[in-house]
C-alpha cells in the first residue's frame, strides 16, 4: 500500500488521490504502481462505475519524479511502472474523471488526455515540458493533443513547453470546465456520481465507441513515444536539463 496514494471506494466511485504534497505530488515508481493497481482493482469491481483522479486544491502533480528520471537513464521503459500506469489509463473501460487544482506537469497533463471529464480550478497550471527537458512527448500526447487542440496549438504547447492556465486548457480541449477551487473536488465528484448513475453497459459501449477510432494508432504511438523517451533520458540534452533542476536551489 503506497503512503503517497490514497484510494477509497464509495457511491460507485473509486477515488485515487495523489498525496505527496511536500514534493508537489511528484510521482515515484511506487506511486505509479499504486495508481495502476487501483485502476486494475476498480476495473475488476462491478460495484465501481467511475474512477476519479485528484490531488489537493493547490496541487495535482508535478509529474514524474525527476530523480527517478535520472536513475532510469539508459534503462528500457517498456514495462516500467510509468509505462504500466499509462497502459492502465489507456485501456481503462470505465470512465475517468479528473479534478485539477495547482500544478499538472508532464504526465500530470498527459494523463488528462485519457480522461472523459476533466475539471480545473482557476489556479490550475498545466505544462508539457518534454522538449525543454530534452525528452520526448509521452502519454500519447503527440497524437491526442493535435487532435484535441489543433496542430499549431499542440506544437506550441509541446515545442515551447511553457505553463498554461485553466482557460487555455479549456480552449485546447483538455478541460471541460473551470470550477472555483473550493468546489472543485465536489463538482468533479458530482459529475462522477452522475455518470455512475447511468446504465453501466451503455456507458461502457459509449466509451468504447468514442475511443475506437484512435485505439490502434494510440497503442502504437504510445509504444513509439516510450521507446524515444527512454532513448532521450540518456541523452546529453536531458541529463543537462535534469541536472539543472536539482542544481537550481543550490545556486
Ligand atoms: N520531481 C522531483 N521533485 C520535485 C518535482 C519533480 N517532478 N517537482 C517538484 N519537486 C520537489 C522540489 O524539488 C522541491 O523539493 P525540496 O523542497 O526538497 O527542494 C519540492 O518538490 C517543492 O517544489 P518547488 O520547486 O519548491 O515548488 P514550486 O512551487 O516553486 O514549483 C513546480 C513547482 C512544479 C513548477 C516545480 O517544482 C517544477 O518545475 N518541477 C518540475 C516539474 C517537471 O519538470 N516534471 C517532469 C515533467 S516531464
Amino acid at each position: 500500500m503506497s503512503t503517497h496514494v490514497k484510494t477509497s471506494t464509495a457511491e460507485r466511485i473509486a477515488s485515487i488521490e495523489l498525496n505527496r504534497p511536500e514534493k508537489k505530488n511528484a510521482l515515484t515508481l511506487e506511486m505509479y504502481g499504486a495508481m495502476s493497481e487501483a485502476i486494475t482493482r476498480a476495473e475488476a469491481d462491478a460495484a465501481v462505475h467511475v474512477i476519479l483522479l485528484h490531488g489537493q486544491a493547490d496541487c495535482f502533480t508535478a509529474g514524474n519524479d525527476l530523480a527517478d528520471f535520472l536513475a532510469a537513464a539508459g534503462q528500457p521503459l517498456a514495462s516500467s511502472p510509468p509505462a504500466r500506469f499509462l497502459e492502465a489509463i489507456r485501456t481503462a473501460r470505465k470512465p475517468l474523471v479528473a479534478a485539477v487544482g495547482g500544478v499538472a506537469v508532464g504526465i500530470g497533463t498527459t494523463m488528462l488526455l485519457h480522461c472523459e471529464l476533466v475539471y480545473a480550478a482557476p489556479n490550475a497550471r498545466f505544462q508539457l515540458p518534454f522538449v525543454p527537458l530534452g525528452l520526448a512527448p509521452e502519454g500519447g500526447s503527440s497524437l491526442l493533443l493535435p487532435m484535441l487542440a489543433g496542430y499549431q496549438r499542440a506544437a506550441e504547447l509541446l515545442l515551447l513547453g511553457r505553463p498554461f492556465g485553466a482557460e487555455a486548457a479549456v480552449a485546447a480541449g483538455l478541460v471541460n470546465e473551470v470550477v472555483p477551487a473550493e468546489r472543485l473536488l465536489e463538482h468533479a465528484r458530482d459529475a462522477a456520481r452522475a455518470v455512475a448513475a447511468q446504465p453501466p453497459e451503455s456507458v461502457r459501449i459509449t466509451k468504447e465507441l468514442l475511443k475506437r477510432p484512435t485505439a490502434q494508432a494510440l497503442e502504437e504511438r504510445m509504444a513509439e513515444e516510450l521507446r524515444l523517451f527512454g532513448e532521450r533520458l540518456g541523452s546529453p540534452e536531458a541529463l543537462a536539463a535534469l541536472g539543472a533542476f536539482f542544481q537550481r536551489k543550490k545556486g
